[in-house]
């Protein structure tokens, strides 16, 4: 369906779907189908302009040029991310990449962008040509080969570099088994000994265990939400764990096995970015704010000075509870706290049901942090900022 979108009765369609807004699919597909455009080429148009909307947030601007399967615009990189990967490998003097497994071609655009020429290897026919169409209109095809055949047969021995980020969704859902990741983690493991410069994406929770022997492991976060994690394999890698922050690019390394000091709560308490978490790099963020755990299981960080970092989000203490919800209820009463924040870690009390549970009625705000302290559940009452 993508050719007949990027023909002139296709394009004519997709711009009338684009005018149209989300608000009323059926009155938008009512009006296409009265400037005479066929039932089918209507629906293509629509669906393609609502992914253009959606895709604004991974894409910026030039989502309303790009062509989208759902799938493939669930599981592409956004922008930045890629765009980062892409300068660093070209930082690295990569000048060639295959891309296996481009998807719609979010990576395989970012390598082209930072001039480095892409194999790109789909095995999904409709996805391989939206990534072929994507290069055409971002006036990338000159260094985008797309292939579409199967990832596992592709001939590395013209590349520099190996870019793989495997599909980790069936249906509608997640898939956690690396042997069920398709290509499938025995493929995507051997990469590194064929082709030394690989880097892996994978999903943000993936197990440490699968870090290979040398690699450097990093975690990326976008607005404090984990996007992914990535491998980056022989020659690439420069560090053991890598925490990158974005939109503050602020990086963050070390080794990812020393354990952080552990000492009483503290003035400060220092809720670390989940990049910063998933790459074990608590200690070493710890460092930086001169702070300590108060429980050798939990990344909270307490500190004595308000360190002013891009890697936490900081709070003021102003109260240690030994945790007990009459306890919690008679403070927040006695503060007249009418709105509740519940932040926790290491807690199984659940946020909601806590809520209820404090009959708040006051007309203040109170935030709350459930956790534990040397073991023991504890509440800290405290003020963001
Ligand atoms: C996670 S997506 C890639 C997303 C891409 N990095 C992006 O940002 O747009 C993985 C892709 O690999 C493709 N794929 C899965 N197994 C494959 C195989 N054996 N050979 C080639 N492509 C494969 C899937 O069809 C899917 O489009």
């Amino acid at each position: 369906m993508i050719d007949e979108l990027r023909t002139p009765p296709g394009e004519a369609a997709l711009v009338l779907a684009s005018s149209l807004g989300a608000a009323d699919p059926l009155a938008a597909a009512a009006a296409l189908r009265r400037h005479g455009v066929p039932a089918d080429l209507a629906a293509a148009a629509l669906t393609q302009a609502e992914l253009r909307r959606r895709a604004v947030a991974k894409f910026g601007p030039d989502a309303a040029r790009m062509f989208f399967t759902r799938a493939g615009l669930e599981q592409a990189t956004r922008v930045p991310v890629a765009d980062r990967r892409a300068a660093r490998l070209s930082a690295a003097g990569v000048r060639s990449v295959a891309d296996l497994g481009c998807g719609i071609g979010a990576d395989t655009l970012a390598f082209a962008r930072a001039g480095i020429r892409v194999l790109a290897v789909e095995a999904d026919p409709p996805t391989a040509s939206v990534a072929a169409a994507n290069a055409a209109v971002l006036g990338l095809a000159g260094l985008v080969e797309v292939r579409c055949a199967d990832a596992r047969a592709a001939d590395l021995s013209g590349v520099d570099a190996v870019f793989c980020d495997p599909a980790r969704r069936r249906g509608t859902g997640r898939v956690f088994d690396p042997r069920a990741w398709s290509p499938s983690w025995d493929f995507v493991a051997a990469l590194p000994g064929r082709v030394p410069a690989t880097v892996l994406k994978l999903a943000p929770g993936t197990d440490h265990a699968l870090i290979p022997a040398g690699a450097e492991a990093e975690w990326v976060s976008v607005d404090g939400d984990v996007v992914e994690a990535a491998f980056w394999c022989g020659p690439l890698a420069e560090v053991p764990r890598r925490a990158s922050l974005l939109p503050s690019r602020a990086v963050l390394t070390g080794s990812g096995v020393v354990a952080a000091p552990v000492g009483p709560v503290r003035r400060y308490l220092f809720d670390p970015d989940g990049a910063v978490v998933r790459a074990h790099l608590v200690a070493e963020f710890a460092a930086t704010v001169d702070g300590t755990l108060a429980d050798p299981q939990i990344a909270y960080v307490y500190s004595d000075a308000p360190a002013a970092t891009p890697f936490a989000r900081r709070y003021e203490v102003l109260d240690v509870l030994p945790f007990s919800v009459k306890r919690l209820r008679a403070v927040l009463r006695e503060r007249g706290t009418g709105r509740l924040t519940v932040k926790k870690r290491g807690s199984p009390v659940d946020p909601d049901q806590l809520r209820t549970a404090m009959r708040l009625s006051g007309t203040a705000e109170a935030t709350v942090v459930l956790t534990r302290v040397a073991g023991a559940p504890t509440a800290l009452l405290v003020e963001p900022g």
